[in-house]
């Protein structure tokens, strides 16, 4: 009997970043390629034809005309506000006030919570995202209702309780001392357990005193392997208003850095409106960025830099968010796609590569996890997507040609499933080799021989 499993598709993954590095040394592509998977990380990834004598003895699973990639990161994304998705007509400040905190107040309730995350993990599935960054709420129990889910699932995500105690409203608010003494609690309650990790999650500077920021930064000192999440730059307005309430600070990036919260294991939401200045300390920090187009793009907040952000001057990590429920979709693909389109507004034009980098190795890169998830080395945790460049009768017109054999013919491909692709082409995900999504579960399932 075989112990390992095997898959057989069109697979495609990176091994450096084509923002930077050729096709070539970037992009690995086997156009009839093999997966082989054993306790649920990879144990063997090539040609088909080099490889499927050594595995005579093991079934394989057939994804032919699909194309199998790393899964998805979501690099910045509030489960609480899964509910709320799609609110209409407001910019970033009104928009918390009217339909973000009176959805989020809901999540003192454990059921409630419970019931939500179960439904976000479910989408996340269905969209191919195996590791998502997540705001949760102000509230302990939305954390532990996030974790446990997402642990029954064998999930690697990533999570933290929103530190917040002014500008929202009473029933939001913690203090700068129960956030310090709540968060420690959970990163010792849920910190490396499992496939999970801990953020230290302060909301954004107009939500927290100094005092509050400066008791994250204590945790981060206590705890130097947890992360930071929060929003930074996103609306002009925002900005503004962070430049009156800290006067002293140089810019906004530096309210964070005077509380010890730039480092290299800090992940940025939006960045929009960074000055230059702040680009270069970004770089030589180490930070992230999560680039949120359909968000900053709903709000009005603005066109992300991405060519500054990923130039040689200024290299920064970068990743997609679907910032949901500022994000219009949990789809990575259609995130993928909004990216492209803001870079188009900006005058510049990334590859399918390059984006598709963004959403699966960039975005393990920036988390500092890709020794672990982002692509199919040998030894890697096998979360992966499975997906069908002709999953609509458009697409299939689109994508008519034969299984796609040089870098060029795929990246034609590649593009109209970024520009066209959505849940519907996600034909299956799996999570450390276990399927957690069948788009096909009620009808035929992938053959094995
Ligand atoms: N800034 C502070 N809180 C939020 C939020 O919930 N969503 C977005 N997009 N920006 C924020
Ligand atoms: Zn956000």
């Amino acid at each position: 009997m075989c112990s390992l499993q095997a898959f057989r598709a069109s697979i495609l993954d990176f091994i450096d970043d084509p923002f930077y590095a050729t096709l070539a040394d970037s992009v690995r592509y086997f156009p009839d390629g093999l997966l082989v998977l054993e306790d649920g990380h990879v144990h063997a990834f090539g040609h088909y034809p080099d490889l499927h004598s050594q595995y005579a003895n093991c079934p394989i699973v057939d994804y032919s005309n699909h194309l199998i990639m790393p899964g998805f990161v979501d690099l910045h994304v509030h489960y609480s506000q899964t509910e709320m998705i799609a609110s209409y007509g407001k910019q970033l400040l009104d928009w918390l006030n009217t339909y973000t905190f009176p959805t989020e107040r809901k999540f003192k309730e454990l059921s409630y919570a419970r019931q939500i995350a179960s439904m976000f993990c479910d989408e996340l599935m269905r969209n191919g995202t195996t590791t998502a960054l997540v705001f949760t709420t102000v509230f302990p129990q939305s954390v532990d209702a996030f974790f446990e889910e997402a642990q029954q699932r064998n999930l690697r995500m990533i999570a933290g309780k929103v530190m917040m105690n002014r500008h929202a409203p009473d029933y939001l608010t913690d203090t700068a001392e129960t956030a310090y003494t709540e968060t420690k609690t959970l990163i010792e309650r849920w910190h490396k357990q499992n496939r999970l990790l801990y953020a230290v999650t302060p909301r954004f500077a107009i939500t927290s005193t100094p005092e509050q920021l400066q008791r994250a930064g204590q945790l981060l000192r206590e705890f130097p392997d947890v992360y930071v999440h929060t929003h930074l730059s996103e609306n002009v307005k925002e900005v503004a208003w962070v430049k009156e309430l800290f006067p002293q600070a140089a810019g906004y990036l530096d309210v964070y850095d005077q509380a010890g919260l730039v480092g290299d294991r800090s992940i940025f939401a939006h960045g929009v409106q960074l000055t230059d200045a702040e680009f270069e300390r970004m770089a030589q920090a180490g930070g992230a960025i999560a680039f949120c187009p359909t968000s900053n793009l709903f709000l009005g907040s603005g066109l992300f830099k991405i060519e500054q952000a990923k130039s040689t001057k200024t290299p920064i990590h970068v990743g997609l968010g679907s910032d949901v429920g500022g994000g219009t979709s949990l789809s990575i693909l259609q995130t993928a796609h909004a990216a492209y389109e803001v870079a188009q507004l900006r005058q510049q034009t990334l590859s399918p590569y390059q984006i598709l980098f963004l959403a699966t190795l960039g975005g393990a890169k920036a988390l500092k996890l890709d020794d672990k998830i982002g692509n199919f080395n040998v030894g890697k945790e096998a979360d992966f997507v499975v997906l069908d460049p002709r999953a609509t009768p458009i697409m299939a017109l689109r994508n008519a040609a034969p299984t796609p054999t040089t870098l060029e013919t795929l990246a034609e491909q590649l593009f109209a499933l970024v520009m066209m692709g959505d849940d519907r082409s996600v034909r299956a995900t799996y999570v450390m080799g276990a399927i957690a999504h069948s788009h096909d579960s009620a009808t035929a399932t992938p053959s094995a021989s």
